[in-house]
């Protein structure tokens, strides 16, 4: 049974997020999306929040669960038997803080592997940062979150009048 853990913060999850776990399921048994509570990052949502949106979007996945943690990873792994972690790739900029993160996870834990997985080309310009800025100056982030996620921003973001100055 290959188990792999898919940690990220998803504040919030967006489809390039979404996209990323679809293919890890239909490659290993079992995937286990992991809601990092990282008490140096502030989030829009919080912990409890973040992991019910992720699992209202993943719903259709079988082999797909949500769970939450604190801590280091490479011990959250590790207490769940797997020595799988699974990160998203989005352009070459992403790579060098992956990199860093991947070998320092390895000089943590040796026998933790992270894989890299590069989401459908047009999600390559989400990020969570960037919808959370749309959604609140009023765009529309209706083609880049799943409907769970829109709606949610839509309830933390009232509509923000146009300004103009004269
Ligand atoms: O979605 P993000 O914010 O890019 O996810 C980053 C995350 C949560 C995977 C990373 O910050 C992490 O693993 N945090 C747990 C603490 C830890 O293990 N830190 C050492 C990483 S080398």
């Amino acid at each position: 049974m290959r188990m792999a853990i898919y940690p990220g913060s998803f504040d919030p999850l967006t489809n390039g997020h979404l996209d990323i776990i679809q293919r890890a399921s239909k490659i290993f048994d079992r995937v286990v999306v992991a809601v990092a509570k990282n008490e140096s990052k502030s989030s829009l949502f919080s912990i409890s929040q973040r992991q019910e949106l992720v699992t209202r979007c993943v719903g259709h996945l079988p082999n797909v669960e949500v769970d939450t943690f604190t801590g280091l990873l490479v011990n959250y792994a590790e207490r769940h038997g797997t020595d799988v972690i699974i990160r998203g790739l989005r352009a070459v900029s992403d790579f060098e803080f992956e990199f860093q993160m991947a070998l320092m996870n390895r000089k943590l834990n040796e026998h933790v592997e992270t894989i890299f997985m590069m989401p459908k080309d047009t999600y390559t310009f989400l990020s969570s940062g960037l919808v959370k800025e749309i959604a609140r100056l009023g765009g529309d982030v209706g083609a880049f979150v799943p409907v769970p996620v829109r709606e949610a921003l839509a309830s933390v973001f009232a509509p923000v009048p146009s300004q103009t100055t004269v």
